[in-house]
């Protein structure tokens, strides 16, 4: 149990003691100016505020009255109190709490004792999360769109699973639907089944494809036809179409094992995603779409609209309605989501909470889907979560793949790696004032050094979506991605790095550290390193709260914030031969140790040296 949440069960206790009921909602937090404490809550202020409670009778006459009720409440629990320095309340009713000495110390015990586990939760078998991400498009590129719902849901299942949640991982592939037929169409027409197998990269070929088909069908209306001709005998199970349409998946997947490899996302063979590692595709559902509109008939929920299309209407049209079978007669995206969902209850029972990671521009479709599964009664509030992302805007143009304008995700690699590689090519362990400076040096050897580029590259790419609230669109800047005295991937890497290389240079080995030094008293002590050892102590809070909010970006603001308190104890503070040596070493370590921790949940690499 963290601190908090002894803070929280101590008011509690003291709500009971007071006769308030324990239902009682406030808040514990962390004050931003660290002379208010560690901790302050507004409980006393809420109680007062709430008149039924008939507080006012208790013959207090202010909330600051009330605080100090209850602070006498909280010091007369001495096993409580072990932890804190201080308790106070202060004007006009908050109650404040320092953290004593000794507890912030315990604390570095236990990161080095737990490790790579520190700021993790055992699971508990009783929550289950389904975090479905990145459902990229069969013989469609892999849009940067894919990649930013790849980096989020990941670092969000990571967090999740940080959090004690048992966490399905799910790949919703659009490896279905009416444009196989165009698919098949042009590859038949144009295309040479030889050439895409030969190539170097098919998922190119097939776009080009697609594109052409756009192209023709604008000048002749009746390839659509032939389009639908062609989807109809791929659902009826016609040879050829099937044949076409399962050589598009293992083209595809070429494609996206790549990419998932760069990325570090376990798929595939690595496994990871459900289903062997490749996710349950929207082809999966093709036979489970019978039942779902079979169940919505039953409840009284599909009508049919003017064409003979069937849809589901809402309540006062709060929505548009949903079509979940098209007038010939052919199944929807949205029918195979309803038969996915249904699916999942079953597998992982009626519990389950499941998130979608997917572009903000699909919201409104979420909202009707989300409505729709809650008329049919399968889930309860809160169990069903969109988690949108904003554009990534190139100077402006939005991409869209039937015009070709695609910007391919491996030229976005290749460049984030050329970029990094300049850095990679330059790096030391100088600092001035207040910035890091880049210094040469010679490098452990080219295949190290490609490593790191790679590492430095993909975390750069992951820290420029993750650092920022996941809804917000962003706008490509490399100078910013890649900037090592700012708020980036390469700059957290690089405070790593500089960790393990004080700790090597000290030529202590990380299993022969001593974890229970004299302590130096806390008075003793630099600001700077008092600073750390608070910003340590809320490590584990913090990923609480970033998996509560599904939001990575809380634990990217703690980690750069407690890089930057590290570099400017390391730049205050000497570490080797210093009076405080063991001491200050073990508070490197740990700083290490966390850094490491959080990068790793949000999927991005901490290189040992740079
Ligand atoms: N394949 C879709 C696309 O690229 C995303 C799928 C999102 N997930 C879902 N359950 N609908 O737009």
């Amino acid at each position: 149990m963290g601190i908090k949440d002894e803070i929280i069960g101590l008011l509690k206790d003291a709500l009971k003691e007071e006769g308030f009921g324990t239902e009682i909602k406030f808040s514990v937090e962390c004050p931003a100016d660290s002379s208010h404490g560690d901790y302050s809550t507004n409980i006393a202020m809420v109680l007062w505020a709430n008149q039924e409670l008939g507080i006012r009778n208790h013959g207090l006459k202010t909330p600051m009255d009330l605080a100090q009720k209850l602070v006498n409440f909280i010091i007369r629990d001495s096993q409580f109190m072990i932890h804190f320095k201080k308790v106070e309340a202060v004007k006009p009713g908050f109650i404040n709490f320092w953290i004593s000495e000794e507890y912030l110390f315990s604390q570095l015990k236990q990161v080095l004792e737990q490790k790579e586990k520190f700021g993790s939760k055992n699971e508990d078998p009783n929550k289950k999360i389904v975090v479905e991400y990145s459902s990229p498009n069969i013989a469609k590129p892999f849009t940067v769109g894919h990649l930013r719902s790849t980096i989020i849901g990941d670092a969000v299942a990571n967090l999740l699973q940080a959090n004690g949640w048992k966490v399905f991982r799910d790949n919703h592939l659009g490896d279905w639907g009416t444009q196989f037929g165009k698919q098949i169409y042009a590859i038949k027409t144009w295309g040479d089944e030889k050439k895409i197998e030969d190539s170097q990269n098919p998922m190119k070929e097939l776009v080009a494809l697609y594109v052409k088909f756009h192209e023709e069908a604008e000048k002749n209306p009746e390839l659509e036809e032939k389009a639908r001709e062609w989807f109809k005998k791929l659902e009826d199970g016609d040879e050829e179409a099937r044949r076409l349409w399962e050589k598009c998946i293992d083209w595809s997947w070429r494609e996206f094992e790549n990419i998932y490899g760069k990325l570090n996302v376990p798929a595939g063979e690595d496994a990871s995603f459900e289903n062997e590692g490749r996710g349950y595709g929207e082809s999966f559902f093709e036979d489970k779409m019978t039942g779902v509109i079979q169940e919505l008939k039953e409840k009284g929920l599909l009508r049919e609209g003017e064409q003979g299309a069937k849809l589901v209407f809402f309540e006062k049209d709060k929505y548009p309605p949903l079509m979940i079978l098209k007038q010939d007669g052919t199944t929807l995206y949205a029918t195979r989501d309803l038969a996915t969902d249904k699916f999942r209850l079953e597998r992982y029972g009626k519990d389950v909470v499941v998130i979608n990671e997917v572009g903000a521009e699909q919201s409104l479709y979420f909202k009707q889907l989300f409505e729709v599964e809650k008329m049919l009664g399968w889930f309860k509030e809160g169990q069903r979560i969109h988690i949108r992302h904003g554009l990534y805007r190139f100077k402006d143009q939005k991409m869209s793949t039937r015009k070709g304008n695609v910007i391919w995700l491996e030229d976005l690699l290749r460049l984030a790696r050329e970029k990094a590689n300049d850095i990679a090519m330059s790096l030391g362990t100088e600092t001035k004032g207040n910035e890091i400076v880049v210094k040469s040096e010679k490098l452990v050897g080219q295949t190290q050094r490609e490593i790191t580029t790679e590492q430095i590259a993909i975390g750069a790419l992951k820290w420029n979506d993750l650092k920022r609230s996941s809804n917000l669109d962003i706008v490509f800047d490399w100078d910013e991605i890649l900037n090592m005295q700012g708020n980036s991937g390469p700059y957290l890497q690089y405070t790593y790095a500089r960790t393990q290389s004080v700790i090597a240079k000290s030529r202590i080995q990380n299993s022969e550290f001593r974890i229970s030094l004299a302590r130096p008293r806390l008075a003793r002590l630099e600001v700077e390193e008092v600073s750390l050892l608070r910003a340590l102590n809320r490590f584990s809070e913090v990923v609480e709260e970033a998996g509560e909010k599904f939001a990575p970006n809380i634990l990217c603001n703690y980690l750069f914030n407690l890089a930057q308190k590290f570099n400017l104890f390391y730049q205050k503070c000497k570490i080797i031969s210093s009076e405080n040596q063991d001491f200050r070493l073990e508070l490197t370590q740990t700083v290490g140790q966390t850094l490491k921790n959080g990068l790793n949940l949000l999927g991005i690499s901490a290189p040992e040296r740079m």
